[in-house]
């Protein structure tokens, strides 16, 4: 008999077709979230997942689902799914690197360059008609080449940031678990520094660490005060990364220049004092939002799903020990 499917919410057609060789699909194409009740209905026959970072898979969801032997998360970052819970149980927990590396990076870069350069300010003031005529102070905001970026988090995205910084003539500092190799460093010219130090002399401070117990408000009142009060803060990795009420704390007393946020800590809440300063720029988690890698991960999920039911290795197993 072939295995049962649920893919949670509206994918690119691509991941539908793939899926449609070897499974059953349960899928309603709609984007509506499910919540975890809804979510444990649904799985109670499905032997496999394709979900999404709006998908609670929690450690009871995952109990309640007695036959489920894979989940593919259509993202990289997967700290909506409970993989120990998974592991556990044998499950194996897949994800998406690699197709959303380079279209990550530019959001980031376009978001640090935004944020620098106040273009959804400058934008507004024009499209609002109170551009009048060209003044030598008008709208005037910050250096980008040749200042000092920080890159918390030197994974694949981390690297790619690093690589354009390169174009901007900037010194580059790195915060990571684990250093870069010495030729990689060079060809960055990157240099590794603990998180204080990195903080302390950075003009750019943009964040790149999967979002885990020990990340979680990594950048809190005590980071943000050690920054320069020129210096921004750019999020393009998961919102609890950083106290997002510390964070409007400090903007709003002046302590850093200004953020960029791609991702918030209760997505799609964003913290209403964040909404009302002028310094800041907010853009709702679409830092990977390109069609063609949208599409992409959706059909490497579906691809992997696939693999693990038919016995095959997947790709990108999260928890490979679940393989065994
Ligand atoms: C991810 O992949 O984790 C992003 O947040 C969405 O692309």
């Amino acid at each position: 008999m072939k295995p049962r499917v649920l893919v949670t919410r509206h994918v690119y057609p691509a991941a539908l077709s793939i899926l449609h060789e070897d499974c059953i699909v349960d899928y309603k194409d709609s984007y509506d979230v499910m919540d975890a009740a809804q979510l444990q209905r649904k799985l109670q026959h499905a032997h496999g997942v394709v979900c999404q970072l709006t998908d609670p898979l929690t450690a009871e969801v995952i109990a309640a689902a007695p036959h489920l032997k894979v989940i593919s998360q259509i993202a990289v970052g997967y700290d909506n799914i409970d993989v120990a819970a998974a592991t556990a149980r044998g499950i194996v927990v897949t994800n998406t690197p690699g197709v959303l590396t380079e279209a990550t990076a530019d959001l980031t870069w376009a978001l640090l360059l935004a944020t620098a350069r106040r273009l959804p300010a400058a934008e507004q003031f024009l499209r609002s008609g109170q551009w009048q005529r060209w003044d030598v102070d008008l709208l005037c905001g910050a250096d980008v080449h040749q200042r000092t970026l920080g890159i918390v988090g030197m994974g694949r995205i981390g690297q790619a940031v690093a690589r354009r910084a390169l174009g901007f003539g900037m010194r580059v500092l790195y915060s990571a678990r684990h250093p870069l190799t010495s030729p990689l460093e060079q060809e960055l010219r990157a240099q590794q520094v603990p998180l204080d130090t990195l903080l302390q002399q950075s003009d750019y401070v943009t964040l790149h660490v999967p979002l885990r117990e020990e990340t979680r408000h990594l950048i809190g009142i005590e980071q943000l005060c050690r920054m320069k009060r020129t210096a921004f803060l750019i999020n393009t990795s998961r919102g609890p990364i950083v106290d997002e009420a510390a964070l409007t704390a400090a903007l709003e007393e002046g302590l850093l220049a200004g953020a960029g946020l791609d991702v918030f800590e209760r997505e799609p809440t964003v913290h209403p004092g964040l909404l009302s300063l002028p310094n800041v720029v907010l853009l709702p988690h679409v830092g990977s939002a390109v069609t063609s890698v949208r599409a992409l991960m959706c059909a490497l999920a579906a691809r992997d799903c696939g693999a693990v039911l038919r016995g095959e290795r997947p790709a990108h197993p999260i928890n490979p020990e679940a393989l065994r």
